[in-house]
């Protein structure tokens, strides 16, 4: 997720782009970048690595000067943070500038196409593809060579363009990414979202996808560009809250990253299923070679708190469906072990942020005994990115609240194209490589059903507020479940304890905590452990426990032995954890919100760890 921003008028654009910047930091914040174009036709373009504030210090000793300009601020997807692979990206002559917030999924075809043809590409990003596109197709119209260029382009966007030879106006385009055009008096603005625009104005127009806009200082056109038809559109008045735009509505960031996790789900596969197939594709894993992946002995993930768990549901997937032994590690442990590694043992760092330091040490520690160190990692380029071999980059987007849970549900996903891949290189069949990656598609559809639960899910909240202990239990790939569902509750609403047992452990010990003030979630989907897990929720309502259960839609029977029952849809049983975490998720931050808390940022936690 990235934010971009343009400006035209009778103002000098850079201030406006650096303030817009400054409001969508919070979509991404490795480098960032502006191009203007003066009164003269100067076409000039500064970027610079990490915030925005860095950006600003170059431009005030390079100030550009200039009515009508673009600027973007990255979150990587393709390419490390790097000034050369920071927006806005040129053309070979550097006449025509890009911003662009998507994916374009085909990117590697057209930069071949477009190289073959003579062009200089200077990043690795796939937005760069853009500019040379547009430039291939410009003959003096930038609406026209825009339009021309969006034919070929298949995935996500929302772009701005500007051109030195077809000055006094921007180009915007949209598809799948969000785009705003903020309509002042004698000047014009373009954004991500409105948080950019307050102050500035308060109509604003949205873009829907497959339009074009034309964007001038006293006016703007929508076109559609399926049909090449004119678009009229109602002016909206926008809140003048920005921190409330950014969450695009919802009180918290967790709510927001939670409710993205249908669309977080799909950017994680986005352009790694090969379709009809039962494939997929890992382009981060390319160096590895087939022999390579058949001589796998071992794999060790290693991983701290939530990714740590995601490992863990990773750890049956691999296992059951790859038929490679895996352990999972926790990264404080492993790095002061003598992990016994081999040329064959592969290990796997999960981190969203790509800079906890355990997980780093870890990661320096396997390199160091040889190990093939892979990464699967949200942050592009972060330290731990850079320091595997290789890696699977989430793409979820920026994570904003402390408490992670969409790049948790990212990392699951993750997990299973990583089960497919090397799966299929082994042993796995086309049948159950296709039945996977048909089931992984279906999947956002299913969450987003799960997600309709969650004014349930808020109402037993409210019931179970008061109490100050649960058990979470869950049995094979939602063990893991459980225990993420026991550390949201503790992290989100931490005046709370709760702890994540696998099911068949009440007996061991745990069940002596039961009585009518200790409730226990029962993660327990129609799998291959249901009889088990029922058998351990008749254990503590023998003992008067109350049972919150996560049952699959269609079971009548459990609801005569829970309290209260959360329904999820069926899927494969590697991927009920893709469903069962969300109601966790959703009672955390609910619960959170009953008592008060800052469930964003809760007391004593940090985003990222990165001392030890
Ligand atoms: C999860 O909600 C916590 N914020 C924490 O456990 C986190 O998962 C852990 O610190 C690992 O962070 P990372 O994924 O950025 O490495």
């Amino acid at each position: 997720m990235c934010g971009i921003a343009g400006y035209i008028g009778k103002k000098e654009a850079q201030n406006f782009l650096l303030d817009a910047l400054k409001r969508l930091e919070y979509r991404g914040y490795d480098s960032a970048g502006v191009a203007v174009l003066s009164d003269d036709a100067i076409l000039k373009c500064i970027k610079s690595v990490g915030k925005i504030c860095v950006l600003e210090e170059k431009l005030n000793s390079n100030n550009l000067s200039g009515k009508s300009g673009i600027a973007h601020t990255r979150w990587a997807t393709h390419g490390f943070p790097s000034e050369k692979n920071a927006h806005p990206h040129g053309d070979c002559k550097e006449e025509i500038f890009v911003v662009h917030n998507g994916i374009i999924e085909n990117y590697k075809k057209l930069k071949e196409d477009l190289e073959k043809s003579g062009h200089k590409f200077c990043s690795e990003t796939d937005t760069e593809v853009i500019s040379h596109l547009i430039e291939s197709h410009f003959k003096g119209n930038l609406e026209e060579a825009v339009l021309n260029s969006l034919v070929h382009i298949k995935g996500a966007y929302a772009i701005a363009v500007i051109a030195k030879y077809d000055p006094a106006k921007i180009v915007v385009a949209k598809k799948s990414s969000p785009l705003i055009i903020g309509i002042g008096v004698g000047e014009n603005f373009i954004a991500s979202d409105a948080s950019a625009v307050i102050g500035y104005t308060d109509q604003i127009v949205y873009l829907e996808d497959d339009e074009l806009g034309i964007i001038t200082a006293d006016d703007y056109h929508i076109i559609s560009t399926i049909s090449n038809n004119c678009v009229q559109r109602e002016h909206c008045k926008i809140k003048q809250d920005a921190s409330e735009i950014q969450k695009e509505g919802y009180e918290h960031f967790i709510f927001k990253e939670i409710f993205e996790g249908p669309e977080v789900v799909k950017n994680s596969f986005r352009g790694r299923i090969v379709d009809g197939e039962g494939l997929v594709k890992l382009g981060g894993l390319d160096v590895l070679n087939q022999d390579q992946i058949r001589n796998i002995n071992r794999i060790i993930i290693i991983a701290c708190g939530t990714a740590n768990y995601a490992g863990r549901v990773g750890e049956y997937m691999l296992e059951e469906y790859a038929g490679i032994p895996v352990e999972v590690e926790i990264a404080s442990e492993f790095r002061y072990r003598k992990p016994i590694i081999d040329a064959q043992t592969v290990v796997i760092a999960i981190s969203q942020s790509g800079e906890t330091a355990d997980t780093l040490a870890s990661v320096q520690e396997a390199k160091r005994k040889g190990a093939l160190v892979l990464g699967i990692v949200n942050t592009v380029g972060s330290t731990i990115a850079r320091e595997t071999h290789a890696g699977v980059y989430n793409h979820a987007g920026p994570e904003i609240s402390v408490a992670s849970t969409k790049a948790f549900i990212s990392q699951i996903v993750v997990l299973s194209l990583l089960t497919v891949y090397l799966g299929r290189t082994r042993d796995m069949s086309f049948v159950i490589g296709k039945r996977i990656t048909d089931e992984i598609k279906k999947l956002p559809d299913l969450m987003t059903r799960v997600l309709k639960s969650s004014n349930e899910v808020e109402k037993l909240a409210k019931k179970y507020s008061n109490y100050r202990n649960f058990f979470f239990l869950g049995r094979k790939y939602n063990y893991p479940i459980a225990c993420e569902g026991a550390l949201k509750l503790k992290e989100v609403a931490s005046l709370i304890h709760a702890e994540g047992y696998a099911g068949g452990e009440m007996k061991h010990g745990p069940i002596a905590m039961i009585d009518k003030n200790f409730p226990c979630f029962f993660i327990a989907p129609s799998d291959s452990v249901y009889e088990k897990m029922w058998s351990n929720i008749e254990e503590v309502k023998a003992r008067d426990g109350k049972v919150i259960a996560i049952a699959t839609e269609g079971n009548e029977d459990i609801k005569s032995l829970a309290d209260d029952v959360i329904y999820i849809p069926k899927t494969l049983e590697m991927l009920t954890p893709l469903l069962t975490a969300i109601p966790l998720h959703l009672f955390a931050a609910y619960v959170g919100i009953e008592l008060g808390l800052d469930i964003d940022k809760p007391r004593n936690l940090a985003k990222s760890v990165t001392v030890e």
